[in-house]
């Protein structure tokens, strides 16, 4: 069973994605009931029709038992200048709903989407310890990178490999250029200093881009977190950078920032890939960004 808490835009969309493809069954559980049940009806009509699937909608937390995946969207309200904008209101409703998790549902894969998701996911690793959390967001700025350099190279994006961002979901993040390739040719190569500064920066103002023009993503984060649902609903192994607790990888400790995971139904391995000296060190600057938000909201709950 798939469990999506908080039935606003972005879990509505997960829970579209996995009720339309009949991958399990769904409960969508939402702070004001009517929206879940609403959006789970209105879900319920795209169920292909030879699968046995149900989509289903509450409030009631105690629906969460039995989850094989629980992935978090909640959101208190949305954020404005940067997504930590919200973190100390988001923590206490975070705290919360970890709290029912390891209680109701403590073996379940939990997916966290909700900004700002680094230090959600700490926090929520600290209720639920293991390798059962995971942060959504860098496998949605790497698309962003990938969508970029294939912008700035004339390409199709299917052209550009290994697009990664590692490191903060925030205005810190570390798209690794030493990585991507433009067939068998490094971007390095191709590009100049100018063109991959003015990349980090449209990469890292993307969500700026979508609230001009639309408000916040929507398709892009349910597509990357149904993707990592599927992988575990069907035991496939799923290669991406997502956010997970670091125990020394790439000289970062005890915070969550987006890397290289393979993620299976068992367990998410950390990919420790080569970057070059200066991507780490914008990746620790980004981790110790991470680190001191952490320190703030730890010092709000305590
Ligand atoms: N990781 C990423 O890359 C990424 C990308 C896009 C968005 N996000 C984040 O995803 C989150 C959701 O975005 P959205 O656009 O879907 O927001 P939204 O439309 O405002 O939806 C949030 C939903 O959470 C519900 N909610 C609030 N507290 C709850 C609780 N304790 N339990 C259950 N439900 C609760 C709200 O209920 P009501 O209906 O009662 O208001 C609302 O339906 C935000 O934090 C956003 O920043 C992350």
């Amino acid at each position: 069973m798939i469990t999506i808490l908080g039935a606003g835009k972005v879990g509505s969309a997960i829970a579209f994605l996995c009720g339309s493809s009949g991958l399990d069954d769904v409960t969508l559980v939402n702070r004001n009931e009517k929206r879940a049940i609403g959006e789970a009806l209105d879900i319920t009509n795209s169920i292909p029709k030879n699968s046995t699937i149900s989509v289903t909608g509450t409030s009631d937390y105690s629906q969460i038992k039995n989850s094989d995946v629980i992935v978090i969207t909640a959101s208190v309200k949305a954020h404005t200048a940067s997504r930590s904008d919200i973190m100390l209101e988001q923590s206490v409703m975070i705290r919360d709903i970890a709290r029912k998790i390891s209680e109701l549902a403590p073996n379940s894969k939990v997916l966290v989407v909700t900004n700002p998701v680094d230090v959600m996911t700490y926090l929520m690793q600290t209720c639920n310890p293991g390798s059962n959390v995971i942060g959504i967001a860098s496998s949605l700025d790497s698309a962003r990178f990938r969508y970029l350099l294939a912008k700035e190279l004339r390409v199709d994006q299917s052209q550009i490999i290994d697009a990664m961002v590692m490191g903060e979901h925030d205005d810190s993040m570390v798209p690794i250029f030493s990585r991507a390739k433009l067939g068998n040719v490094s971007v390095n190569d191709i590009l100049n200093e100018k063109q991959k500064s003015q990349i980090t920066l449209d990469v890292r103002n993307y969500w700026k881009l979508l609230r001009d023009y639309k408000g916040s993503s929507v398709f892009g984060i349910a597509k990357n977190t149904f993707d990592v649902i599927e992988s575990i609903i069907q035991n496939q192994q799923l290669d991406i950078c997502a956010s997970v607790l670091l125990h020394g990888q790439y000289g970062v400790n005890d915070v969550c920032i987006g890397v290289p995971v393979t993620i299976t139904k068992s367990q998410v391995l950390i990919n420790e890939v080569s970057i070059s000296n200066y991507e780490k060190e914008q990746l620790r600057k980004s981790a110790g960004i991470v680190k001191s938000n952490i320190s703030q909201v730890s010092e709000f709950l305590k």
